[in-house]
């Protein structure tokens, strides 16, 4: 019996590598969220060549997978993927056999039927991306499920705070505006526990959901209390999640005056930031949006290079010395 075990174990194949995904904040630790963000950091050195594109992931795939519209997300998974050398498809359920009456499982099992080795999904359903993780083999990132969590936008956010103030650790960051209807904010919340940044959260009773004070952050109506942040995180009035007929705020233009952003109200210090797509003249005076205060492009920028460092570290084996890996291939 022995000897037939010890054949078997020479004859089957070895046991495919556990496969990662990144649906949520909480499936990273601290030590986890410092390395993505050095990963980056090196990606962002070997974008500054004039050849940019690293031989990393040449022969994986990366599918692209979006039911809501997009364009920072979608553009930038594609171009990391294929700065790192991936082959990539994107699919935008508009025009897709979804039209038909496709649902999200038999989507995702038709994309498996090509082996992809990360499927990538913004879907309106909280949950989505898990669906996709149960029916297929790949790697998936969540790009955005509902109000739920958009994880790479709090790393992609932590790493331009890092770039800009030189840290994370004890930093205060207001986050201001439509918290109720805000993946984004989510994420953040927890992304900024898990380093140790302290964060309020600014707006109308009726944008502040019961009970979120539990992701480890501080609540308040009086925007004069952005004078005490570090950071000035703005939120978009995300209207096409707001159910019809229901009134969170009076008037657009009363929410401009008693909570929208404009020069006057930050600091010289302070930096401004906003994921985009921004309401310019609702949530943030089109000169706040222009002020060298603004970190808006530069947040652009880094989703390149941490999206592509989310890639590399979902596709290469366990927490190696990332950064020091990135940087011997690019020299
Ligand atoms: N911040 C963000 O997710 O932007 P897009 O909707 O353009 O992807």
């Amino acid at each position: 019996m022995a000897d037939i075990r010890v054949m078997r174990e020479h004859l089957l194949p070895p046991p495919p590598p556990a496969r990662r995904h990144l649906l949520s904040v909480r499936d990273l630790s601290r030590a986890d969220v410092e390395r993505l963000l050095a990963t980056a950091g090196s990606f962002a050195q070997s974008l500054e060549r004039e050849v940019k594109k690293l031989p990393t992931l040449r022969g994986r795939t990366v599918v692209t997978l979006f039911y809501e519209s997009s364009t920072r997300t979608s553009s930038s998974f594609e171009l990391a993927a294929k700065r790192l050398s991936a082959d990539t498809m994107s699919v935008k359920a508009t025009g897709s056999a979804v039209d038909k009456g496709e649902s999200l499982r038999d989507t995702a099992l038709t994309l498996a039927a090509y082996d992809p080795d990360v499927i990538v999904i913004r879907h309106p359903q909280i949950g989505a991306p898990q669906v996709v993780a149960q029916a297929t083999r790949a790697s998936v990132v969540n790009a955005g499920d509902g109000t739920h969590q958009h994880p790479t936008q709090a790393l992609l956010d932590l790493y331009t705070m890092q770039r800009a103030l030189g840290r994370l650790e004890g930093l205060h960051v207001a986050i201001v505006g439509d918290v109720l209807h805000s993946r984004v904010a989510r994420s953040l919340i927890q992304a900024l526990a898990l380093v140790g940044a302290r964060t309020t959260l600014v707006g109308p009773p009726t944008l502040l959901p019961d009970g979120i004070e539990a992701l480890g952050c501080e609540l308040t109506s009086e925007i004069d209390a952005i004078a005490a942040a570090d950071v000035v995180y703005v939120l978009r009035m995300q209207r096409e999640r707001m159910a019809e007929g229901a009134a969170y705020v009076p008037s657009l233009r009363e929410y401009s005056a008693r909570w929208g952003i404009t020069p006057e109200r930050l600091r010289p210090a302070q930096v401004l930031m906003h994921p985009g797509p921004m309401n310019r003249g609702v949530e943030l005076d089109p000169r706040a949006a222009d002020d060298p205060r603004s970190l808006i492009g530069e947040q652009v920028r880094s989703g390149l290079v941490v999206r592509m460092a989310v890639l590399y570290d979902l596709l290469t084996t366990g927490p190696a010395p990332v950064p020091a890996a990135v940087a011997e291939e690019v020299a």
